[in-house]
């Protein structure tokens, strides 16, 4: 009887979780796993290869010691926290910013976000992304049953044959008005961008939020990279009155203070936006990790004295520059980064050997993951194929490319660049 019930009742998956394709993460970690050449150089996910500076790591220690901090912290975030990104944030944003009213707390950016979709979009309503784009936006935008639609950021012409500026990478204004419809309800902008690796202009920007004001739509500017730009670096809500007040700014202590597995990620805009990203993030997890939101906040309180975040700039430019010396060597081109710890590399003067043998899932996908699986198990280094932060439609605008994340310890970038030189023999110079 029981398992008559059970036939008719069988165990299924929500289909918001159950996609049959395998994801990128997994196809290239199993690779890596797999790989004769042992230990790999991954420098395929966006994690840090180095630990957080002293004064943030001590910050936890101590935190962990306090009876408090080990226990619920407020739903919006500890007072400690807030204060010290409203004393941080207050100068950029040009206004004292209130922290009980105008921060929330969250999960890492990642949840942050997830609330802000969770807080406005409704069944059908739709969601503006640029292609490409950081993946986790997809799913959280459609787990409150949003519509993505899809505006590509076309790449430079060029791209193929010389390395040109991450600016190059350009929104076609029109084909974003062209975009927007009455069910419009918000648009992401991430700057600095993964994978790009270009900071908005200011009058990209302005082009961007004027639309936005036109017709009503709330920006989710994600800006968790925002300590890493190497070019002068706008915020969309400083813009303009109107723009700011449909901003939600995205911050990240794991990207800020090389500790993404801390979990600790902020939303900054107005009252009125803010209250509801709140009420989500409250449902989703009630609140967030109490010692590192402690540590995060002495993290801020001392960065600025102690030239944290003119070093950090400082120490990841001079990895892109170290880094990106082997492709000038090798004649490949790349989109030099603006900003972050990415870097797009244009692999397509590299000749696969034709009869190489990739496996079932790699050969159906589009050539950036057969280049990714070559490197792996040739050369011995880890990258990430970008077309999978595009739609189906669009994967061939970054079919050749692969992304590297350079926030790995010096020592970790010469054993890669010495490995990618072993790329020489396959390249084609015509
Ligand atoms: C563009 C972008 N936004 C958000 C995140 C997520 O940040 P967090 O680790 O704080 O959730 C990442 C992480 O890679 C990212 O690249």
């Amino acid at each position: 009887m029981a398992s008559n019930v059970a036939a008719e009742r069988p165990l299924r998956p929500a289909k918001r979780v159950s996609g049959q394709r395998q994801d990128v993460w997994s196809i290239v970690n199993e690779a890596a796993a797999a790989s004769p050449v042992q230990p790999i150089v991954n420098m395929g996910q966006g994690f840090f290869g180095y630990n957080p500076p002293p004064f943030v790591i001590d910050a936890a220690r101590e935190a962990l010691d306090k009876v408090e901090c080990n226990q619920y912290s407020p739903t919006r975030g500890r007072p400690r926290l807030k204060k010290a990104l409203a004393d941080a944030y207050s100068p950029f944003f040009g206004k004292k910013l209130d922290p009980d009213t105008e921060i929330t707390i969250t999960t890492g950016a990642n949840e942050g976000m997830l609330s802000a979709f969770m807080g406005f979009i409704e069944e059908g309503d739709e969601v503006i992304v640029f292609e490409p784009f950081f993946d986790q936006y997809l799913s959280n935008i459609e787990m409150p049953g949003g519509k993505v639609v899809y505006v590509p950021l076309h790449p430079p012409p060029n791209g193929a044959f010389e390395t040109s500026s991450a600016s190059e990478w350009k929104v076609d204004m029109k084909e974003l008005e062209r975009a927007i419809t009455p069910q419009t309800r918000m648009i992401v902008i991430n700057t600095p961008h993964n994978p790009i690796g270009k900071v908005f202009s200011r009058d990209e920007l302005l082009a961007i939020g004027d639309l936005c004001v036109k017709h009503n739509i709330i920006i989710l500017s994600d800006e968790v990279y925002d300590r890493l730009y190497y070019v002068p670096f706008t915020r969309i809500a400083t813009l303009s009155p109107e723009i700011a007040r449909l901003t939600l700014t995205v911050g990240s202590a794991g990207k800020n203070f090389y500790a993404t597995g801390w979990r600790v990620g902020w939303l900054i805009g107005p009252e009125h936006l803010i209250t509801y990203v709140s009420a989500a993030h409250t449902r989703i997890c009630y609140s967030s990790v109490s010692p590192l939101q402690e540590a995060a906040a002495v993290g801020f309180e001392k960065a600025e004295e102690m030239g944290f975040w003119d070093e950090s700039k400082k120490d990841m430019l001079s990895k892109m520059k170290r880094f990106n010396e082997v492709w000038d060597e090798l004649g490949l081109p790349y989109s030099e980064p603006e900003g972050g710890y990415f870097v797009l590399v244009n692999l397509k003067k590299v000749r696969l050997p034709d009869d190489y043998d990739f496996p079932p899932h790699v050969v159906e996908r589009p050539r950036d993951f057969k280049l990714s699986w070559f490197l792996i198990k040739e050369v011995g280094v880890a990258a990430i194929p970008p077309t999978e932060f595009y739609t189906p439609e669009n994967a061939h605008i970054a079919e050749n490319y692969l992304r590297f994340a350079v926030c790995k310890n010096d020592d970790v970038l010469e054993t890669a660049k010495e490995r990618l030189r072993g790329l020489k023999k396959y390249i084609a110079d015509d």
